[in-house]
This record gives structure tokens, sequence and C-alpha cells, in this order.
């Protein structure tokens, strides 16, 4: 399948590049980059993420896209469209997520890669509903989803691959809906 591109000011949205994973895979063993998620990833482990992500992208032509600044970095990170494979209380959903590299924020990247992507899911793919989930402490993505004008009603989940006590298992869920 033709995987979709997408434009922004400053960012192109992307397929993904072999050239992209030794940047990936550093991004993921910054534990600034990790600190919401349970654990940094090895190489081997961010591989694996890039091919999971790539599959799904070439089954459905949208996905995690690989960032790149026009005329600037070949890859900032990753932003866009998944399907949670986790049973969540929005399940089944569509969620928008992202993850730059830590020398990148800052400068409004997230939030005009992820509204160049929302603009894509609801204009385009005509899908009548996208999800967000952070762990609750994750200030900076929740940042982004409210500047992208998502809301968060104050639905909250404990995320069911986070143990009992984690301090990261309680996350929010924020939704957007069109018109976009
Ligand atoms: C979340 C993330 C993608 C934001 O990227 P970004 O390009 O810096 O985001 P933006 O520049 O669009 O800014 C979004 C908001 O976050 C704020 N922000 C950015 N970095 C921040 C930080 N380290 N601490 C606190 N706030 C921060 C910005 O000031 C902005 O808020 P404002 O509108 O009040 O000014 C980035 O921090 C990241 O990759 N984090 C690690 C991965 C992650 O947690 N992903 C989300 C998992 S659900």
């Amino acid at each position: 399948m033709t995987i979709i591109t997408v434009e922004t000011e400053r960012l192109l949205l992307r397929a993904w590049q072999d050239s992209d994973l030794p940047a990936f895979a550093a991004m993921n063993a910054d534990p600034e980059v990790m600190k919401y998620f349970p654990a940094c990833l090895s190489r081997e482990e961010s591989d694996a993420l890039a091919n999971r992500i790539r599959q799904f992208m070439q089954q459905h032509g949208w996905g995690l896209w690989a960032v790149e600044a026009k005329g600037g970095a070949p890859f900032l990170g990753f932003v866009g469209l998944a399907i949670p494979s986790d049973d969540l209380p929005c399940s089944p959903c569509v969620e928008i997520g992202w993850r730059l590299a830590a020398e990148y924020w800052g400068q409004g990247y997230a939030s005009e890669a992820a509204y160049g992507a929302l603009n894509l899911a609801f204009n385009t793919l005509g899908l009548t509903e996208v999800v967000a989930f952070t762990a609750e402490t994750n200030r900076p993505s929740r940042r982004v989803m409210e500047r992208i004008g998502m809301t968060f009603s104050g639905e909250t989940f404990d995320h069911p691959r986070l143990a009992v006590g984690h301090p990261l298992r309680k996350h929010v869920l924020y939704r957007r809906h069109p018109p976009f």
C-alpha cells in the first residue's frame, strides 16, 4: 500500500527508512525521552518496534510516521496514528501519539506534526474519533494534547501492562471528534 505523506509548515511526516534506525535507537535509549515509559529500549527492541510500526503502515497506508525537518534534521522522532493492541476503555480506537529526540523539544514540533496527523485523520481518513493517552504525570504530552484541541473529561484508567503500584500506571484519556 502507498504510504501517505503529511506535510506541515516545517515538517514532513513520511515513511520510515533504514537510515532512521540508529537515531531511533539513540532516542529510545535516552532516559529523559523514556521517563514516562517503563524502561529504555535496547537496539534490538528499538529495531523491533520500528519493524512493527513499518508493518502497520504497510497495511494501512498511515501510522506512526517518521518526522523529518524540511531542509533540516532527517529524523526527529515519530508522530502519528496507531491502533492500541491492549484492551483499553476506548477500544476499539485510533490513538494519536508522539516521541521526539530531546534535542528537538520545546519548538512546537510535536504539536505541529500532531495537528497535521489529526487533520488527515478527520479530513482524509474520515475517522469519527481519535483518542490520546499518557501517564497522568506526563505534562509535556498532555500539553500537546491540549494544543491540538483534545479534551480531557476526567477519564482515567490503569494501564494493563503496568503492575499495581507502578508510578506510571494511572493514565489519562483525551478524545477529539470532528469537525476539525
Ligand atoms: C511530549 C513531546 C513529544 C513534546 O514535544 P515538543 O516538540 O517539545 O512539544 P511542543 O514543543 O509542541 O510543546 C508542547 C508543550 O510541552 C511543553 N514542553 C515541552 N518540553 C517540555 C518539558 N521538558 N517539560 C515541560 N514542558 C515541556 C511545551 O512548553 C509546550 O507547552 P506550552 O504550550 O505550554 O508552551 C516530547 O516531550 C517527547 O518526545 N517526550 C518523550 C516521549 C513521550 O513522553 N511521548 C508521549 C507518550 S504518550
